[in-house]
């Protein structure tokens, strides 16, 4: 997966670009239809949105919905893997982070 993408008008595919909008942690980001959520952030420039324990950042790893390095929350659903998940316009996604056995978002862990 790369955070490249060819621009519309030089693809020999010829295709048409549907624009979306995502929020990630109330940042807005845009991105085109069919991009995966991974896709989305790796084209802003986010190679990481997760710690595990250790603190290490974590983004995509595999990139085929394996390694659970790339886990996020859309909505009230938690623990989706962003590389798996096709973005959809108005995606509400929060971030989250690995506490003991569990994973909790930042703002579960203020309460
Ligand atoms: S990057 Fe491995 S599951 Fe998404």
């Amino acid at each position: 997966m790369s955070p490249r993408r060819i621009p519309v008008d030089a693809d020999a595919v010829g295709r048409r670009e549907v624009p979306l909008r995502i929020t990630v942690d109330g940042e807005p980001l845009d991105g085109i239809a069919g991009q995966t959520i991974a896709g989305v952030l790796l084209a802003a420039g986010r190679l990481a949105w997760r710690r595990g324990p250790s603190g290490a950042p974590r983004g995509v790893f595999c990139g085929i919905g394996v390694c659970f390095d790339c886990l996020v929350s859309v909505g009230d659903e938690r623990d989706v893997r962003a590389c798996r998940r096709r973005a959809r316009d108005g995606d509400v996604i929060t971030t989250q982070r690995r506490v003991g056995n569990g994973f909790n978002s930042p703002s579960e862990e203020e309460e």
